[in-house]
């Protein structure tokens, strides 16, 4: 079995808060691993280190079979370069760059930064944007779409570059209700297709179990229940996870009032 991505005894503070301790998670390649918990549990800053947008303190971080980090050793910028071509990431608030059409947003960056011609980057833009549901908005501008829509051509530029590994953070929690939905298909239609590897911190527990192999429960920068989402979601035996999904659980009564 190889790994996309390994934590091993990670050490994670901002200044006086610690936010990750003795943090260990291993990622098998094409696994879908949900990962929920808490806010401020360090979800987020997971898929930071793994995207090498933060560092660590202590512990090593491997990506797709090569370390990331390692320590407080900050690898050479050209290195780390590369390493974060392995990883794309999709972030709550879907952040298109505003003067470029829907198709350029897709393009761009496989043209200035993988190296790819302007042609085959613009063909294989159309063909994610297709995928995504929009073929008929490649020439409109960000400000001219829906919320669920801006989250769809995000995911299709995070996935122009190719990357093996595929970082979602609670990528619907901004929607509005009703664009819930499209987004989750994409998503959907992303995990069916196999390969990909994807981590995906979430609050739709749903969802997470409808498409993870795997959850993680997350509390206190550390991982306190992993397995099936038969048993996290559905009978977790930590008195914490149970905890957590009561609160979830409250809230969704609260909202559909
Ligand atoms: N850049 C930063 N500087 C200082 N503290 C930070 C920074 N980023 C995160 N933290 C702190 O680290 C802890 C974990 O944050 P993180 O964003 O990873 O949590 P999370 O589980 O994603 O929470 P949420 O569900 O609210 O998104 C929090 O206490 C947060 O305040
Ligand atoms: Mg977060």
């Amino acid at each position: 079995m190889s790994l996309a991505l390994a934590f091993r005894d990670v050490g994670k503070r901002f200044g006086e808060t610690r936010v990750l301790e003795a943090f260990d998670l291993e990622v098998p390649s094409g696994e879908k691993l949900a990962i929920i918990g808490p806010s401020g549990s360090g979800k987020s800053t997971v898929l930071r280190i793994a995207m090498a947008l933060e560092g660590i303190d202590t512990g090593r971080v491997e990506l797709m079979g090569e370390t990331l980090w390692e320590g407080t050793r900050r690898p050479p910028e050209r290195e780390l370069r590369r390493l974060r071509l392995q990883a794309g990431m999709v972030f709550q608030h879907f952040n298109l760059f505003p003067h470029m059409s829907v198709l350029e947003n897709i393009w761009r960056a496989p043209v200035d930064v993988a190296g790819i011609g302007r042609e085959e980057a613009e063909t294989r833009a159309r063909e994610l944007l297709s995928r995504v549901g929009l073929a008929e908005r490649a020439e409109a501008m960000p400000d001219q779409l829906s919320g669920g829509q801006k989250q769809r051509v995000a995911i299709a530029r995070a996935l122009a570059m190719r990357p093996p590994v595929m970082l979602f953070d609670e990528v619907t929690s901004a929607l509005d209700p009703e664009m819930v939905g499209e987004v989750l298909g994409v998503l959907r239609d992303l995990a069916d297709q196999g390969g990909i590897t994807m981590l995906l911190v979430t609050h739709e527990m749903q969802f997470a179990a409808e498409i993870a192999d795997r959850v993680v429960f997350m509390d206190g920068g550390r991982v306190v229940e992993d397995g099936p989402p038969s048993q996290v979601i559905g009978a977790p035996v930590e008195p914490r996870t149970r905890a957590f999904l009561a609160s979830v659980l409250r809230g969704a009564d609260v909202r559909a009032d």
